[in-house]
């Protein structure tokens, strides 16, 4: 009989103790979980609190466990060690040198005949937090066909798709010919709509030309350059509004949001929609200083990049990281007609991590 945990001395998981229910848990025979979905086929909360591991070997990257409940199985260690040091097959974000970038573009002619390459439009859409794709037709609905080639759309009361035209009274200063400053999009969504596809139709107008701003970049530079503006955006909740005829959306949330390791997980930024609480007159003197200092920098040539979306072109982001935007445009010059809609990021990173992870 062994104690409740174990200490592995060899290979990697050296001095690594592993929880006998944490184990036993992790057991994926046929016995323990179904083939087919790896789902448990037994309830891990009745396992005996008190397991102990009877038995252990380790055999070149096998770990052989038998437990005191009579269940038996092999671990692939470095399955373990991936999952205990939290090494994910999904590539880590990259941060943006604007100077240097080249504009991440693929072809809609090769992605879809082309596994490889479709992945590849994946990764880099995850380390840079968008891809350009060209030679779609110019055509409407295109980009609802496009985004189903990648899984499900995410309709909102825009509808499944919408058209980002100016007109008259719109219910969107996204529906004008007006600038849009750097900006992400439904930032009072609960939840946030994780990635943005705009598909270009026309674009003969003068302007309307089209930016890109890594959030995750502006919020890193932050946290290194200004500290106190990263605290207090980092900590303040605010309200964001939306509204028009036939609803009101609010949610609350900060401009920068950490994961619980303290690492950026979220951008929410729209100063056409944010209201900050009355807070004390100090803390309102920081947050308006530090909003003004993130917008400069959300606005500044160190941070964008600029391109401008042509016939044929769709730009897909993400819009918890990234922001967007676009230079105003004379409606009087020429047609500009841009259709966009929304996915989740179950879609991408779910193709993502199925393509290069075996279970
Ligand atoms: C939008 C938007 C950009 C553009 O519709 O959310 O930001 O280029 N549009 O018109
Ligand atoms: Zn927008």
């Amino acid at each position: 009989m062994g104690k409740k945990v174990i200490l592995i001395n060899e290979g990697k998981l050296s001095e690594i103790k592993l929880h006998s229910i944490w184990l036993r848990e992790r057991l994926n025979g046929s016995e323990f979980v179904d083939q087919n979905n790896l789902q448990r086929l037994y309830e891990p909360s009745l396992l005996d609190n008190n397991l102990l591991i009877n038995m252990h070997s380790v055999d070149k990257n096998k770990l052989n466990v038998e437990f005191s409940d009579g269940a038996k199985g092999s671990f692939n260690i470095d399955d373990l060690f991936n999952e205990i040091n939290n090494i994910d097959v999904i590539p880590e974000k990259k941060i943006w040198d604007v100077n240097s970038h080249n504009i991440k573009i693929f072809d809609n002619n090769k992605i879809f005949k082309n596994n490889d390459e479709l992945i590849k439009m994946l990764k880099v859409f995850y380390q840079y937090g968008y891809v350009i794709i060209k030679n779609t037709k110019a055509e409407e609905n295109e980009v609802i066909n496009f985004a189903e080639k990648l899984g499900p759309v995410r309709s909102t009361n825009f509808g499944k798709l919408f058209n980002v035209i100016s007109k008259p009274n719109p219910n969107d200063l996204a529906y004008t010919a007006l600038e849009l400053t750097s900006h992400s999009d439904n930032p009072y969504r609960k939840p946030v709509p994780g990635i943005q596809l705009l598909h270009c139709i026309a674009n003969e107008s003068t302007g309307g030309d089209s930016s890109l701003v890594d959030g995750f970049s502006v919020s890193n530079f932050l946290k290194l350059n200004q500290p106190e503006f990263y605290k207090i955006l980092t900590n303040t909740t605010v309200t964001f509004k939306f509204t028009d005829i036939d609803t009101i959306l609010v949610d609350q949330a900060k401009l920068i949001e950490l994961d619980h390791n303290n690492n950026f997980k979220q951008i929410r930024f729209s100063g056409r929609l944010d209201y900050v609480p009355l807070l004390d007159e100090n803390s309102l003197n920081l947050f308006y200083e530090a909003r003004k200092y993130m917008f400069k920098l959300c606005n500044s040539d160190d941070f964008k990049i600029k391109y401008r979306l042509s016939k044929g072109m769709i730009v897909m982001f993400d819009n918890l990281r990234l922001l967007h935007g676009r230079t105003k445009f004379d409606p009087n010059t020429g047609f500009r007609h841009l259709q966009g809609c929304y996915i989740d990021h179950d879609v991408t990173e779910g193709k993502l991590r199925r393509s290069l992870q075996p279970n």
